[in-house]
């Protein structure tokens, strides 16, 4: 069959949903103290190719210890789950799904691809390039936010969802529990999780992962300045404020902030918003928490889900864990 007979888009995020959503989380998170801003505004085009960038970085860990992890155990995977479909959510650029893909083609069980992602450019790109790669593969492209709404329609099943990279870490305690509720009732008992999570280590080398020395985190974090001044005409000057990145000790996470040099207004005329920052406030771009055995296997089973295999790279540093619905 041809690549593009075997290939669809289905596009589920209404007309205005970009800017509805962008308004809205500006407006919330700049108008109330502590300032903060939601991760996902980072990846527009530049900020996507800054993030492929930081995936190669010598400070960057999770992404090389995760590859290493799956690697290691795709075949066991592909033995143990025998799916039908692979669904992806927040399926990015692909990269480390072929190897996954390459596992459960050669178990002879796959069928199907369902990446799912916000950018319909990155599922486009993404997609076609696994048609060409994999002929006997249907791939199955939604846009859709995972965050507001899980759509796993009629895939064949059993299913193995991936959700890969540690972007869980993105959610704070509470939107992971409504997140594993969301998931664990759309999926069947036929169907199984793959979650890939960074671990609790020692500060420096998680601060040193999220402030590389080349300043490629640094120019990822103020993109989202970029991305304000020209999606909402706003003035911010990326110059006058510093990249940071600490370790919050408590909640065991890394945060991303930007901290004003100076005393500095900024203006945002498509919201009719003016924001006064202080000498050194800072304003919050990205939690990315860390996890521990014991607290992620409860927090998941509390969210409907039972951890049958958990993987670690052998350094320790990142784990890939297989859950299925209890
Ligand atoms: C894509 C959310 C997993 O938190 O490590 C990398 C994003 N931010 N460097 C992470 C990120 C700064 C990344 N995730």
């Amino acid at each position: 069959m041809s690549t593009e007979s075997r290939f669809t888009l289905d596009d589920r995020l209404p007309e205005d949903y970009f800017t509805t959503t962008l308004h809205a989380d500006v407006r919330h998170g700049l108008s109330s103290r502590p300032r903060t801003l939601p991760p996902k505004w980072f990846y527009d085009k530049r900020g996507s190719d800054l993030f492929e960038q930081i995936t190669r970085l010598p400070e960057y860990y999770p992404t090389r210890a995760e590859q290493e992890i799956l690697t290691r155990r795709a075949a066991e995977i592909a033995a143990l789950t025998r799916p039908a479909t692979l669904i992806e959510l927040g399926s990015g650029s692909s990269r480390k799904t072929r190897l996954l893909l390459d596992a459960f083609t050669a178990g002879g069980t796959l069928r199907r691809y369902a990446p799912l992602d916000v950018s319909a450019a990155a599922l486009e790109e993404a997609g076609h390039a696994i048609c060409r790669d994999y002929p006997g593969l249907r791939v199955a492209a939604t846009v859709a936010d995972f965050e507001t709404g899980l759509a796993l329609s009629d895939e064949p099943g059993p299913r193995l969802l991936a959700f890969l990279g540690s972007t869980i870490g993105n959610f704070d305690a509470e939107q992971r529990r409504a997140f594993y509720r969301t998931l664990s009732r759309s999926l069947t008992s036929d169907d199984v999780l793959l979650l890939g999570a960074d671990l609790v280590k020692d500060p420096a080398t998680l601060v040193r992962a999220y402030d590389d020395s080349a300043g490629v985190t640094a120019e990822f974090n103020k993109n989202v300045l970029h991305v304000l001044n020209r999606e909402l005409g706003a003035d911010f000057d990326p110059d006058r404020f510093d990249h940071v990145a600490l370790w919050n000790a408590e909640h065991e996470r890394i945060e991303m902030h930007l901290r004003s040099r100076t005393a500095q207004t900024a203006k945002i005329p498509d919201l009719d918003l003016s924001v006064d920052f202080d000498p050194d406030e800072l304003l919050r771009t990205e939690i990315s928490c860390k996890f521990r055995r014991e607290s992620l296997t409860s927090e998941l089973h509390d969210g409907g889900f039972t951890v049958r295999h958990w993987w670690t790279d052998p350094a320790d540093r990142f784990a890939l864990l297989l859950a299925v619905p209890n």
